[in-house]
């Protein structure tokens, strides 16, 4: 036997005015889009905007369902436009951030799972690294410099 481990990094910005420029106008766009989400039943709203190689910015936000499981992260929301509008293009930073109507969300946070699956099959397709950058509705921002960093030991299609 033996034991394998598996190191990952992130980077922490104190608040959204520590981020360079370009990220700043991405997180203010996810933001908006954030207001839009269609959230009744969970009161939490997330927003996401992509920035993609040909200058287009593409956003996303949570849709949900008198079905609950019928409902559709931001993070795919985005992704999914960005891939049927856009095809070729490469998507090269993703801003995200989620607020409740519940509590403060003053921590990053970060995509489900099941986003992060759908984030890698891009990155992968893509051949270039997604640069991702989460947020609460307020505090420290954290960046994964690719998808990667934040789905180690992926389940990808060349095993299929
Ligand atoms: N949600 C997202 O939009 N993105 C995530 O990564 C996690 C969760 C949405 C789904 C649902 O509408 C609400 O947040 C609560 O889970």
């Amino acid at each position: 036997m033996k034991e394998v481990k598996i190191e990952t990094t992130l980077q922490l910005f104190d608040d959204i005015n520590e981020l360079p420029e370009d990220i700043k106008s991405l997180m203010s766009i996810a933001i908006d889009a954030r207001e839009n989400a269609y959230a009744p039943y969970s009161n939490f709203n997330v927003g996401a905007s992509l920035l993609l190689d040909n200058n287009e910015v593409v956003i996303g936000n949570n849709q949900e369902n008198a079905s609950y499981p019928s409902g559709l992260c931001a993070e795919r929301t985005a992704i999914y436009y960005a891939g049927a509008k856009y095809p070729d293009a490469k998507i090269l930073k993703m801003a995200l951030t989620a607020s409740s109507k519940n509590k403060v969300t003053d921590k990053p946070i970060p995509p489900c799972g099941a986003c992060r699956q759908a984030i890698a099959e891009y990155e992968l397709k893509q051949d270039h690294n997604i640069e991702i950058y989460f947020m609460g509705a307020k505090g420290k921002v954290a960046k994964s410099s690719s998808l990667s960093n934040l789905l180690p030991f992926i389940f990808e299609s060349s095993v299929l």
